[in-house]
């Protein structure tokens, strides 16, 4: 199943993330192509491209099949960083071009008075990494409504992703309704809350009704908000469980349920007034 950007390009409907993986990501990333995931998801700030691009290299697939995101960190906010920055992890993850590139965090409005400015000088970057075919896609990640509506006033080509943190309990509502709106695709990160949504009582009563895994029963809810879930397993079992989001769905009354949990784990980061990734 895939959905298709505001651009016209195809992006897989399920992704796999390498957050704090480093060495072992090389034969996990390998794990999760040969159970069939297309979609692997980096950035520079896991420190782990040069693994994700050795299981590139070795997995069993051409490079055309897969769809590889990066994603750009706060270090890199002039034009000549971070042209700097993406040939980088080009070159880390041994690839002639991404699929997708993500600017990883907006300038905090906290720290930086001129945070308007900053963000729309990196995304006229990005504009120009995808106008020279470096990058396929271009899109941002854990931007609010608010940040996104200053950065369209700017934008020549309008994001084609938003990756947020997305879970049962964090839903971000006015963001999701507003890059829905606007046709920008919404991807989740760490859609299971970091694993602790998965020990919840909700959760796992629900799911074991829809006799399913406390894990595919957040994902699926994912995909009943039309997002993309950018899920994460170290065990080729539970990669396998998690990859089928097809075989079930949830009823209208239990997405209402689910849906009005309040926050019941994860991160619950506000890129407004986060003050630690800048
Ligand atoms: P593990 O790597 O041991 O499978 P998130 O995607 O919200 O960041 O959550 C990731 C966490 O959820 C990981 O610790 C992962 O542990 C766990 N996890 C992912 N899928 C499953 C699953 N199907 N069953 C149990 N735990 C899972």
């Amino acid at each position: 199943m895939v959905y298709k950007l505001n651009n016209g390009k195809e992006i897989p409907s399920i992704g796999f993330g390498t957050f704090r993986l480093k060495e072992e990501v090389e034969d996990v990333v390998i794990n999760a192509i040969e159970v069939g995931y297309k979609m692997i998801d980096t950035a520079s700030s896991y420190l782990n491209e040069e693994y994700v691009g050795n299981a590139i290299k070795k997995a069993n697939v051409d490079r055309k099949d897969l769809f590889i995101t990066g994603k750009l960190w706060n270090d890199s906010r002039d034009f000549e960083k971070i042209k700097e920055a993406c040939k980088e992890t080009l070159k880390k993850l041994n690839v002639d071009y991404l699929d997708l590139y993500l600017v990883h965090w907006p300038a905090s409005p906290v720290l930086y008075p001129n945070w308007k400015e900053i963000n729309a000088n990196v995304w006229k970057a990005l504009e120009y990494l995808y106008e020279e075919g470096l990058v396929k896609s271009i899109g941002v990640s854990n931007f609010k409504k608010s940040q996104l509506e200053e950065l369209m006033k700017v934008a020549k080509i309008k994001p084609m992703v938003n990756q947020i943190e997305f879970h049962i309990g964090f839903m971000q509502e006015e963001t999701l309704k507003y890059c829905q709106e606007n046709d920008i695709l919404v991807e989740a990160w760490s859609p299971c809350g970091g694993g602790k949504l998965l020990k919840k009582e909700i959760i796992k009563e629900m799911a074991e009704k829809y006799n399913v895994s406390p894990a595919k029963l957040c994902l699926r809810w994912c995909v009943e908000h039309c997002v993309i879930p950018i899920t994460k397993s170290t065990n080729i079992d539970r990669m396998k469980d998690n990859f089928n989001l097809y075989d079930f769905k949830i009823s209208k009354e239990d997405m209402d349920i689910l849906d009005s949990q309040p926050f019941i784990g994860g991160y619950g980061f506000d890129s407004e007034t986060i003050t630690i990734f800048n």
